[in-house]
Order: structure tokens, then C-alpha cells, then sequence
């Protein structure tokens, strides 16, 4: 008998959390407890590339990643699954004279082949472009005819920030409030040419796998924290509303400050965790460093600093003129995620540059071989 392979590709980013989702009211639906605002990068330097493929002649689903074999039995690749089968429709491909009915879908199994174009060994999250790009092909291959906010809503069940990487530019996650979690659900703010002057710098600070699961940290931050409720209650829903207008004003200072200080809270609220999160322990030393450099140089005075920091003066002089710290001009927000790597956004290619030169001035590669800057292009992220 004539067998056939209906194979589909790919390719999708990861996203940065600037608002960050931290706390599940669901863990099996995967609920957050606050709205999320993040930023899509650009696929040429993080991105995963899947491809899907269905034949007659395969006896049961299987997936590689990386070129190795994983297991597929997990409850969030199998919710995935169920999802989009769901909702798969009638394909015909004259080319290779081929007609896959709805029903046939149900039987047909699938092969995943799924690449990260950088270092996976570096801890860069890679579940939210991950989920996204699995979830995106196989809609194209069963010719579902949802659009990219119904397709963020099944990324979501299978790893929460992979609902924001269904869009490019900036992305807001709509926590929502039915129980079915069907409007819970990924937005794009503005597109990818809206502010494609800013540029983001990975520092990667350490290559070690983060020691508590974002689903453990957040169960235990569920249950534990009142930094967490009142985060999510009092303080998220107006970061929300003024980070949605600096970037729709591309004003950077606003941005820079919101999120720097979301990043700063969500850090807080694993300490507020019993027992305690450390994110940015194990590597503080160079995170705080890092910190303070981007403090220093936004909130600098043109005043040349001294000692440790003494690389930054010669750059922010005559940079900074402002005498009053609520007027200086920001170049840098800083955040980090649930580990200990550095993601630097910067106002724009000069900023972007001053920034490199600051960091390897501060960690010379040659004497620390731990930290490689790991800069997602010279130009810019959204483009
Ligand atoms: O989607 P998860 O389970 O990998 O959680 C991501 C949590 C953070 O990265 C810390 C914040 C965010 O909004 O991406």
C-alpha cells in the first residue's frame, strides 16, 4: 500500500517577562495569578525550530529534542496534543495525492523533531518558545483554524510563558477569569517595528540548571507569600496599565523603571516563599554587580564614579547632566527570571554598545570563564 509523510516546520522565539507571571490559581489548566507583559526577541538568536510530521506508517507518537529522544507521556505535552487534535480539519494535498479526514486525525500518529538554536546548557528558558512553536505546527499540520490568541490559550497548558510567544513585539498575557481558562489568553501589544530601536544583552552568569522548578517556587510562593497577594492584587494590575503606555509611547525611561522594579519584586516574593527561593544566589556576587553597574549608570549624576565602578564614569560623563535622581536618563533596564542570568535592554545601539564595553570591562571574559556575554545581535531585537 502507497504510505505518505505530511511534514510541517516552524520556528519560534522565546519571549522575556518585563511584567512577570509568578503564581498558578490552576496548576493542571495553568492559571496565572496576575496579567503578564513580556517582549518577543528576535528568532535569529533564540529560537526553537520544530518540525511535525503524521504518516500511516507510524505506530506511535514520539518526539526528539536536540536530536535526543524524550518522552511524550508527560500531562502537558498530552494536553497539548488533545488540544489541537481537537480541533484538526480536513487537509488535502493534491501534490502527493493525499486527503486526511477530521476522523483520520485521531488516528494518526505524529513525529516531533524539536532544535534550540543556542546553548541549551546555558539555562536560557527554552519551555516558552518550546511550547509555542510545537503548538503552532501542529496547527498548520492538521489545519486547525484557530488564530494565534486561541493557539496561545493550548501553548499555555503546556508551559505558561510559552502563551506570549505566539506573537512578536511586546505581548500581553490576559490572565482572564473563566474556570475553563478560555480566556486566559496571549494579546500583541504593538508589533515588532514599533520599537525596534531597542537592543537586549543575555550576560549568560552561569551555565548551572536552576535548583527549584518554576512550578515548585510558584506552588510554594502560592501558599506562603503576602508579598504575592498583594503584588498580584494591588500592584501588578497598575504596572500593567503603565507599562501597556511606555511602550506604546516608546517612553524608555517608564519602561526602564517598571522593569527593573517588577523584576526586583518578583525576586522579593521568593524570598517572602517558605521556605525561601534564592534565584539570584548562587551567583549574586555578579548579579548584584551587575544591578548596581546599570543603577549607577541611570541614576548617575555626571558626577565620575570611583573605584570598582570606575568604568562606568568614563562613559556616563556628560551623559547623565541631570541633577535630580527622577530626571535622569535611563539607558538600561535590567531583569532577571528564575535564574541567574542577566537580560539587559537597552535604550537603543549606543546605550547597547556603552553597555558591552561596561560588561566586559567588569567580567574580561579571559579571566572568568564562567560568564560569556551572550549578546543577541549587534542590531536590533525586534527587527
Ligand atoms: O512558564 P514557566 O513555568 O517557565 O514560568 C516562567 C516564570 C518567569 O520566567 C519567572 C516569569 C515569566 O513571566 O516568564
Amino acid at each position: 500500500e502507497k504510505t505518505w509523510v505530511r511534514m510541517v516546520t516552524a520556528q519560534t522565539p522565546t519571549n522575556i517577562a518585563v511584567i512577570k507571571y509568578w503564581g498558578k490559581r490552576d496548576e493542571t489548566l495553568i492559571l496565572p495569578v496576575n496579567d503578564s507583559i513580556s517582549v518577543t526577541l528576535d528568532p535569529a538568536h533564540l529560537c526553537t525550530t520544530t518540525t511535525v510530521a503524521a504518516s500511516p506508517s507510524f505506530d506511535q507518537d514520539r518526539m526528539w529534542l536536540n536530536g535526543k529522544e524524550i518522552s511524550l507521556s508527560g500531562g502537558r505535552y498530552q494536553n497539548c496534543l488533545r488540544e489541537i487534535r481537537a480541533r484538526a480539519c480536513e487537509v488535502e494535498d493534491k501534490e502527493k495525492g493525499i486527503k486526511i479526514s477530521k476522523k483520520d486525525w485521531e488516528k494518526l500518529h505524529l513525529h516531533v523533531a524539536s532544535y534550540n538554536n543556542f546553548p541549551t546548557a546555558a539555562g536560557l528558558a527554552s519551555s516558552a518558545a518550546g511550547f509555542a512553536c510545537l503548538v503552532f505546527a501542529l496547527a498548520k499540520l492538521m489545519n486547525a483554524k484557530e488564530d494565534n490568541s486561541d493557539l496561545s490559550a493550548i501553548a499555555r497548558q503546556g508551559s505558561g510563558s510559552a502563551c506570549r510567544s505566539l506573537f512578536g513585539g511586546f505581548v500581553k498575557w490576559i490572565m482572564g477569569k473563566a474556570e475553563d481558562g478560555s480566556d486566559s489568553l496571549a494579546v500583541q501589544l504593538v508589533d515588532e517595528k514599533h520599537w525596534d530601536e531597542l537592543v537586549i544583552i543575555i550576560a549568560v552568569v552561569s551555565s548551572r540548571q536552576k535548583e527549584t522548578s518554576s512550578t515548585t517556587g510558584m506552588r510554594d510562593s502560592v501558599e506562603t507569600s503576602l508579598l504575592l497577594q498583594h503584588r498580584a492584587k494591588e500592584v501588578v494590575p497598575k504596572r500593567i496599565k503603565h507599562m501597556g503606555e511606555a511602550i506604546k509611547n516608546r517612553d524608555f525611561g517608564s519602561f526602564a523603571q517598571l522593569t527593573c522594579a517588577d523584576s526586583n519584586q518578583f525576586h522579593a516574593v521568593c524570598l517572602d516563599t517558605s521556605p525561601p527561593i534564592f534565584y539570584m544566589n548562587d551567583t549574586s556576587h555578579r548579579q548584584v554587580k551587575i544591578i548596581s553597574c546599570v543603577e549607577k549608570w541611570n541614576c548617575s549624576e555626571g558626577t565620575p564614579q570611583v573605584g570598582l565602578f570606575v568604568c562606568f564614569s568614563l562613559f556616563c560623563l556628560g551623559q547623565c547632566a541631570s541633577h535630580s535622581r527622577s530626571l535622569t536618563l535611563k539607558q538600561v533596564a535590567y531583569t532577571f527570571d528564575a535564574g541567574p542570568n542577566a537580560v539587559l535592554i537597552a535604550h537603543n545601539r549606543k546605550a547597547a554598545t556603552q553597555l558591552m564595553q561596561k560588561l566586559l570591562f567588569c567580567f574580561p571574559p579571559s579571566s572568568d570563564a564562567d560568564l560569556n556575554s551572550y549578546v543577541i545581535g549587534d542590531k536590533s531585537i525586534l527587527k
